[in-house]
């Protein structure tokens, strides 16, 4: 079982996006559950607007005690990602998650004012615990000229933070994806869902090279 916390203390960044999105893709080959720890529960009013029935299993508005319980009982999951809440009061609802978790996942926005809290969250709350971890670009705009290797590069050159080959870009269909209860595992493919769909399989498959156990005799 591989516990992957989508954390970052800034709101907005696509944390639920990236929970349910990368959830429903890593189920077509995982047995899956996506858990909230949120007070704004957003996954859970997602959850409640998919018509065909979810891909994994979901558990909303859970006590993030709830991870290490989950261990205890050898729950049957091979990928665990929990949707974690982006407010600084709560942040010892996200240490519980922490502590649990073998990987973080940070998305973060191209935006300045995004920068701060991440760094923030990263110095304090993930690096102290030897946590893994990757940065997630996501709400990448294709027609920003350079956006995307700005981006990669400050990350990489300036700030120095480990991050993820595979980035989001910003696309209506994910903006209306909670509201409409889309997952990308129901949506047809056509000229308007293949880009989301694409990054959305690229960072799982990223995610599952990350996290997949070292080959025998590595070391
Ligand atoms: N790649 C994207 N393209 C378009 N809209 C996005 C994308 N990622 C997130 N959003 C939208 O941005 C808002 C914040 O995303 P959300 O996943 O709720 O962030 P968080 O959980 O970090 O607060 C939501 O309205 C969501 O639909
Ligand atoms: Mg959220």
């Amino acid at each position: 079982m591989r516990v992957i916390a989508i954390a970052n203390q800034k709101g907005g960044v696509g944390k639920t996006t990236v929970a349910m999105q990368v959830g429903a893709e890593l189920s077509r080959r995982h047995r899956v559950l996506v858990v909230d720890v949120d007070r704004q529960q957003s996954t859970v009013w997602w959850a409640e607007n998919v018509r065909d029935g979810l891909p994994f299993d979901f558990a909303g508005s859970q006590h993030p005690n709830m991870l290490s319980r989950l261990r205890e009982l050898g729950a049957d999951y091979e990928v665990v990602l929990v949707d974690t809440p982006g407010s600084l009061e709560d942040t010892a609802v996200l240490e519980t998650v922490l502590d649990a978790a073998d990987f973080a996942l940070i998305p973060v926005t191209p935006e300045p004012l995004a920068v701060e809290p991440t760094l923030r969250t990263l110095s304090r709350l993930i690096e102290p615990r030897h946590l893994r971890h990757g940065v997630l670009l996501n709400r990448i705009d294709p027609r920003v000229p350079n956006q995307l290797e700005t981006w990669q590069r400050l990350l990489d050159c300036e700030l120095g933070v480990p991050r993820l080959e595979a980035h989001l870009r910003q696309y209506k269909v994910q903006l209306d994806a909670p509201v409409l209860g889309q997952l990308v595992t129901s949506l047809r493919r056509n000229r308007r869902t293949e880009g989301p769909i694409a990054d959305i399989a690229a960072i799982a498959r990223e995610l599952e090279q990350l996290l997949a156990p070292a080959p025998a005799g590595a070391w």
